[in-house]
């Protein structure tokens, strides 16, 4: 799975075979530059997935819920988590949280609403957790978590995210149950892994936590062309009688 926000991404995602996008709420740092999930809308995240959409028809597409689209009440939920899927023709969303939600997931699985979660670092936690953590290294994080992934499973959740947990941890999830686990920061036992689109390709170069692999120096190769493209116009070389029109 790869988190990503754009027509041109997605397109690439599905041409290299990649299984299914996430049109992910870290759009606010990685596309918007905030330094939070926080802000971001339902009008945005649906502006972005129904572009993922058009890039990658073929993929299974889910929507990320940002922050108060889905926690204020059952009836707000499944109205907006309703206008996502039909919106934008995502085949589930995706909400961050464990046995407090877990009600809400199963009304909206009840409701026709496939329901991803997402378990250990929650950003739209940010402010109670404070800056991104491993979250399940105490035993009492680590129980905490087996109740909420246990509340999640029980709510017919089919599929959850962990996100920095410790990899035993996320192993002994993994193999104890039928959900299927996506692991981001939660080592190589998950059923599947997800990393966002800009981290794997070196665009988004504020960050570098431990579980990124940078396939490619996306930012250092745009950087470099950009800098020819000033230097060929400063110069004069660009453009050329072949990149001009005549009468
Ligand atoms: O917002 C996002 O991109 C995510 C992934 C990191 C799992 O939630």
């Amino acid at each position: 799975m790869i988190s990503t926000y754009d027509y041109l991404s997605a397109k690439l995602c599905q041409e290299a075979g990649i299984d299914s996008v996430l049109v992910g709420d870290s759009l606010g740092m990685v596309f918007q530059g905030l330094d939070s999930t926080l802000p971001v809308t339902l009008d945005e995240m649906i502006y972005h997935a129904r572009a993922v959409r058009r890039g990658a028809p073929e993929l299974f597409m889910v929507v990320d819920m940002p922050f108060m689209s889905y926690q204020v009440s059952v009836e707000d939920a499944l109205y907006n988590c309703g206008k996502v899927l039909k919106e934008t023709g995502a085949q589930a969303v995706k909400i961050e949280g464990g046995e407090e939600v877990a009600e809400l997931a199963s009304r909206l699985i009840d409701t026709g609403i496939p329901v991803v979660g997402h378990l250990g670092y929650t950003p739209q936690s940010v402010n109670l957790f404070g800056t991104p953590k491993v979250v399940g290294r105490e035993e009492e994080e680590a129980e905490r978590l087996r109740k909420d992934f246990k509340a999640l499973e029980s709510a017919g959740v089919p599929v959850v995210v962990l996100e920095s947990v410790p990899w035993e941890l996320a192993r002994e999830l993994t193999e104890s149950s039928e959900v299927i686990t996506i692991g981001i920061g939660a080592g190589k036992f998950c059923d599947g892994q997800v990393l966002v689109f800009h981290d794997l390709v070196g665009l988004y170069e504020e960050a570098k936590p431990r579980f990124v692999r940078r396939y490619a120096e996306g930012a250092k190769i745009f950087r470099e062309a950009l800098e020819k493209f000033r230097i060929d116009v400063e110069t004069g070389d660009f453009p050329s009688e072949e990149e001009s029109y005549g009468a």
